[in-house]
């Protein structure tokens, strides 16, 4: 299949490939998305082909504003409440579904993630549909989320009918998921917004404990964002150099905030810096992945707090590294 690419002047065409069942990637403010018509079960199934996605883990629907949630959600006080703080922006709220939501769109749960982003590309491309879009992250499964048009472009050339480039995704990391379908709100991923910003407004909200049944988020049972190469997370300076001498071989970099970059650097050890603060580690740390795969062989990462933003990219990183902590 020819893949279409193009910036916002070819919005106008990827609404009408979707209208006609099409699947295609746009970014957002987290990370780019593949997108289908989420009424359609032919269209669903299409991105769970082109991602090779597991089937019991559910998509997340996007609209452009609530007045369009409500036509396929049952939208609570609380969820209002979300919206109205958070909306358009990093943040999924998962409600009961209503029955025009393909069972296949979210693998058969009674819930829906609804999402409403940001990215004036994205809102524009929404508005164009005029149908809710079913969308994952727009790469392989198990590989890292694509921060950048380059990065979807090399997992998705081909395969789908059309990229838009928007540039790169200015969160870098996926958007938060909190649940409002149980009795008590709880977060299921953490991401841009972070907890301590959720309790503000919804003082009982419960953070994820790492503890979630399979039913209540199906996704979080399987890997994710696995560079192609050995990566582990390093929890202080001694270790990080230990193990970056102990992988000499294999042609090591250490990934880590400015600061401890630095340190390394000027201890003559190959290392790159995510940033000054860890929202910029949050931008950078999918892109860095993927650049770091193509060039090194074992990528050594700074690990990071359990609170905040910090505590949301440890949420991916440790996925990343498959749980290892040096
Ligand atoms: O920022 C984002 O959320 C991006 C952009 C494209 O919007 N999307 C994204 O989608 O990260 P995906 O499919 O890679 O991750 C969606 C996560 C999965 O862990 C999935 O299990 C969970 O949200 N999820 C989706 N619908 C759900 C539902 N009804 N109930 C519980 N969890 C759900
Ligand atoms: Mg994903």
């Amino acid at each position: 299949m020819e893949t279409l690419v193009g910036k916002e002047e070819i919005i106008d065409t990827c609404a009408k490939l979707i209208q006609k069942g099409e699947i295609v990637a746009f970014p957002t403010e987290t990370v780019y998305g593949l997108g289908g018509n989420a009424l359609s079960d032919s269209a669903v199934e299409k991105i769970y082909i082109a991602k090779n996605r597991p089937a019991d883990n559910p998509f997340i629907v996007h609209v452009p504003n609530v007045e369009e949630a409500m036509k396929y959600a049952e939208v609570t006080e609380d969820a209002l409440k979300i919206f109205d703080r958070f909306s358009p922006g990093p943040i999924t709220v998962v409600l009961k579904k209503k029955s025009c939501i393909v069972d296949r769109a979210t693998a058969n749960l009674d819930t829906v993630g609804i999402r409403i982003p940001s990215h004036p590309i994205c809102q524009e491309f929404l508005k164009e549909c005029k149908l809710p879009i079913a969308a994952p992250s727009a790469n392989i499964s198990k590989k890292v989320s694509p921060t950048t048009f380059k990065h979807v472009y090399e997992d998705m050339n081909g395969k789908i009918a059309a990229i838009i480039d928007g540039g790169d995704c200015e969160v870098g990391i996926e958007s938060t998921v909190i649940s409002l379908a149980g009795e008590t709100p709880i977060v299921l991923r953490p991401g841009g917004i972070t907890i301590e910003e959720l309790s503000k407004v919804l003082p009982n909200v419960k953070g994820f404990t790492g503890v979630v049944k399979v039913a209540q988020s199906p996704g979080m049972k399987y890997t994710h964002y696995c560079p192609t190469v050995p990566c582990v997370l390093y929890s202080n300076r001694d270790n990080a150099i230990k193990e970056y001498i102990k992988q000499k071989e294999n042609n090591p970099v250490i990934l880590a905030i400015n600061t401890e970059a630095q340190y390394f650097k000027d201890n003559n050890i190959n290392s790159i810096s995510l940033g000054e603060t860890y929202v910029e580690y949050a931008h950078n740390i999918f892109k860095m992945l993927r650049e770091c795969e193509k060039k090194y062989g074992y990528i050594i990462v700074q690990a990071l707090g359990d609170t905040g933003i910090e505590k949301s990219i440890m949420n991916r990183i440790l996925k990343s590294s498959g749980g290892k902590i040096v």
